[in-house]
């Protein structure tokens, strides 16, 4: 279910998972499994984005040694899922300072106002904004900048990410409607920057809570109940789609009949996703069938699917030699491509160098 992309107009895909722990199957669908499928197509830089993991409280991302294992975990999850660290690129954020070199003259690009709208950061910050760190608030203007740098067009993501994603676009064209002169005198054409188009497409881009049908399913939900993790074994992969919440009818044969039924949605587009199959398919399938018997095919072709790729990270995980290896290898071939483009920055905007 690969899109139809030109790798013509789209000659390099980017896109980052934050290391904050509990990956889980929203992750996989609506994104790692995607950036697997975009290997044939593009050149792609994948990026372990540990700058965005700090920006909400120590508490949260768990200090120190905690934010080293999960950046290991979220490397092991791209490997074990089919990345191909030797073909793409696959690194840390950190290791390439020009992200947070960007994301500075971004943050005098954005507007307050644009942040402001962000549905993600009054989510994060709740209630008591005040005390929400500002690397949260500008944490857009950094994401567009880890796509910039790489001047990358394409950017396989989950739903969730959408508004940041037009923040991007709004960025960028503000970059290259500012600083239009000095760009055109410093030979780089009409536009410095592109414009990046999301790839949000398929059943699985917004995977929901296991037990809330109105949540999405999320790396901080306290109930470990609400998502399977991707390291979670067959028994208990198995009891908590058994303990998934559902509703009393059987699935209908339809997609049309899942409209205001959350739940069976969820888990019929789980399905659809993991199978590589349309919803549309498998309700051919399974239409009028309990509950109980497609959540007892659904856990077969869960643990079919994640056991194989748990049990690799599991390894991958203890192996930090190569993980370690990988990413030092990798920030050196991203350091390459956004060098150059910084040190255009820079002259576009007057600095000296
Ligand atoms: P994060 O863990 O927030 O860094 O998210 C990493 C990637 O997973 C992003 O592309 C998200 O959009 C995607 N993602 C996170 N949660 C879900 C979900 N419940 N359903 C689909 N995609 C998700
Ligand atoms: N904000 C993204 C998330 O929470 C992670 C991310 C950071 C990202 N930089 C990115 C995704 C650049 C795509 C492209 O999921």
């Amino acid at each position: 279910m690969t899109d139809a992309i030109d790798a013509k107009f789209h000659p390099r895909v980017f896109s980052g998972v934050q290391p904050t722990g509990n990956l889980h199957l929203g992750n996989y669908l609506g994104a790692i499994k995607r950036f697997v499928e975009m290997q044939d197509v593009c050149d792609c830089v994948y990026c372990v984005v540990d700058l965005h993991a700090i920006t909400q409280p120590v508490s949260v991302w768990g200090g120190p040694k905690q934010l080293a294992s999960n950046i290991r975990e979220v490397t092991a999850a791209f490997l074990a899922a089919g990345i191909d660290p030797v073909r793409h690129i696959v690194f840390n954020q950190s290791r390439v300072p020009e992200h947070a070199e960007l994301a500075w003259v971004f943050n005098c690009i954005a507007r307050l106002g644009w942040m402001e709208r962000m549905t993600q950061f009054k989510e994060k910050a709740g209630k008591d904004r005040e005390r929400a760190s500002l690397g949260l608030f500008a944490y857009p203007s950094l994401m567009a900048a880890d796509i910039l740098l790489y001047k990358a067009t394409a950017v396989p993501v989950g739903e969730d990410q959408k508004q940041h994603l037009e923040l991007t676009r709004d960025i960028a064209q503000k970059f290259n409607n500012d600083f239009a002169e000095s760009i055109r005198d410093h030979g780089f054409g009409d536009a410095f920057f592109p414009m990046t188009a999301p790839l949000i497409h398929g059943p699985a881009t917004r995977v929901m809570s296991l037990r809330d049908g109105a949540k999405k399913m999320s790396k901080s939900d306290p109930s470990d109940l609400s998502r399977i993790n991707l390291t979670d074994d067959r028994d208990t992969i198995a009891q908590k789609l058994r303990k998934a919440k559902t509703d009393p009818e059987p699935l209908p044969s339809e997609p049309a009949g899942l409209e205001g039924r959350p739940e069976a949605q969820n888990l019929v587009g789980i399905y659809a996703a993991l199978a590589g199959r349309t919803t549309a398919d498998v309700l051919a399938e399974y239409g009028g069938a309990q509950f109980s018997g497609f959540k007892s095919a659904l856990t077969d072709l869960a643990v079919d699917k994640l056991g194989p790729m748990g049990a690799e990270m599991k390894r991958l995980v203890a192996d930090t030699t190569h993980v370690d290896g990988v990413l030092a290898a990798g920030a050196e071939r991203a350091a390459a491509i956004a060098r150059p483009v910084m040190d255009g920055v820079k002259d576009v905007v007057g600095f000296l160098r």
